[in-house]
């Protein structure tokens, strides 16, 4: 049985034109105008009115995730179905071993929990201690595994951090293998020396937070990080990059030819540092890192500016989200202990569509590159997912751009007590989400299937590491 989507304006990252899209099989057949039903048992979806979006692809998410002290309230399930719900059809998710835990150990665990996707799935690999065997496990993780990129983590130190010994040791050895190296960037040792003169000084509240990691902490390492890059010679990804000290290194660094890749999220565009002053302990659903900025800095115009201008080239949730009663409260009176993140997959498709396209920041196409096809592209998932190519998987969204929803945590997918977009207005939203040429997602229902997530090895390609704009 197939699926013909018809009379739809489809966009990709290149075109937009008026056409159908049939499906069968878990593939794309056929795009293009005028096209029929091929079985008398297909389902016809009209989408006059409507665009077709390829389905989303967010390279930055965290299901279950156990994170000082706790574990993220999404688990793959829930978090892959609200991924649908908003349009995102494929996740790539970061195994994180402890310190001192072998790789493959981490990999076994997260391949266990990952068994109950709904949506498809990938990992990136997070190094978070350099011992004897990292080298020969990240080799297996990219000859054997499908993974080829890691994560390392400038922040969290004494935790899931590394040093920069550690760091370079990390770009060497993907170095060797074609793998890519992604980046959390904050200076550890400046955090933990602010948290603890704060927490000297009685600042216990979440606003505190913010001010132990200012912009130029996450300047500096991001700085750094491209500096040791440029010494191996390797190429590298900035996650979550939130201010514009990170956005001048990355633009310095693109100006000399080196290879920098930067993803930047709904969050850091759209929220200000005022969030940490609302009342009670609100303002620890906030509490991620590197923290929301404050807007008198310019830290959004100049992420606007580095969407259009192809400075950064993807857009994802960096999706953690945690309770604010049973979870972020373990940091009522120590704003270090709060978990750091926050929920989001729902909402990266309808918050770009509304306050990017819609509001002339950036253009269509331009909106379904950083939010498919780069991430696609980049992490080794082209073109299977991230376009609109027969052959290609079936992942589509029909979006409604006349729809219009008003963001709350009543009635969110995420696994959250809290939205941090609550009251937030979108105007266009997914009318079906089709996943592996099945619809999961119609007129405000979800119908998915538990464990129907595949698992996707990836292989990158060094032209689209290259190519990227
Ligand atoms: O606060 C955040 N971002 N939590 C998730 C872990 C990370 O740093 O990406
Ligand atoms: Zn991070
Ligand atoms: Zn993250």
């Amino acid at each position: 049985m197939g699926i013909l989507v018809k009379n739809g304006e489809i966009i990709t990252a290149a075109e937009r034109f008026v056409g159908d899209v049939y499906c069968a099989d878990g593939k794309i057949v056929a795009v293009g105008p005028g096209l029929e039903k091929r079985s008398s048992d297909d389902t016809v979806i009209d989408a006059s009115g409507q665009i077709i979006l390829p389905g989303g692809v967010d390279a930055h998410v965290h299901m279950e995730l156990p994170f000082m002290g706790t574990e993220s309230s999404d688990d793959f399930e829930t978090g892959t179905a609200a991924g649908v719900a908003g349009g995102t059809t494929s996740i790539i998710d970061f195994v994180i071993p402890n310190r001192n835990q072998p790789l493959l150990d981490g990999l076994a665990q997260w391949n266990e929990k990952a068994k109950k996707a709904v949506a498809d799935y990938a990992f990136h690999m997070a190094v978070t201690w350099f011992g004897d065997n990292t080298l020969s496990e990240m080799q297996t993780c990219v000859r054997e595994k499908g993974i080829p990129s890691f994560k390392t983590f400038m922040a969290y130190k004494g935790a899931i951090g590394v040093d920069d010994t550690e760091l370079i040791q990390v770009m060497e050895g993907a170095k060797g293998l074609g793998a890519l190296v992604t980046v959390h960037c904050e200076h550890g040792d400046a955090v933990v020396s602010l948290q603890k003169k704060l927490i000297r000084e009685g600042k216990t509240h979440p606003r505190y937070h913010a001010q132990s990691r200012p912009s130029i902490i996450e300047g500096e390492a991001t700085n750094r990080a491209i500096v040791l890059a440029r010494l191996t010679g390797e190429p590298i990804y900035i996650v979550h990059v939130t201010c514009k000290e990170s956005v001048a290194a990355i633009a310095e660094a693109r100006s000399r030819g080196q290879i920098v890749l930067a993803e930047t999220c709904p969050q850091y565009l759209l929220l200000d540092d005022s969030v940490y002053e609302k009342p009670d302990f609100e303002g620890a659903a906030y509490v991620m890192s590197p923290p929301i900025r404050p807007k008198a800095d310019g830290h959004q115009e100049a992420l606007w500016a580095g969407l259009a201008s192809g400075l950064i080239q993807t857009i994802a949730t960096d999706h953690c989200p945690f309770h604010n009663v049973g979870q972020k409260d373990r940091g009522i009176n120590d704003f270090t202990k709060i978990p750091n993140g926050a929920a989001g997959i729902e909402n990266r498709l309808g918050l770009m569509w509304t306050y990017g396209v819609l509001a002339g920041k950036i253009d269509v196409h331009k909106f379904v590159d950083l939010f498919a096809t780069q991430p696609a592209k980049i992490f080794g998932l082209y073109p299977r997912k991230g376009s609109i190519v027969p052959g290609g998987d079936a992942d589509l969204v029909v979006f409604d751009p006349t729809a219009t929803q008003t963001i709350s945590a009543k009635t969110h997918h995420h696994r959250c007590d809290r939205s941090i977009f609550e009251g937030f207005e979108v105007k266009g939203k997914p009318s079906h989400v089709i996943v592996n040429g099945r619809v999961q997602f119609k007129d405000g229902k979800l119908d998915v299937v538990r464990g129907a997530g595949r698992y996707l090895p990836r292989k990158l390609e060094k032209s689209s590491l290259m190519g990227a704009s």
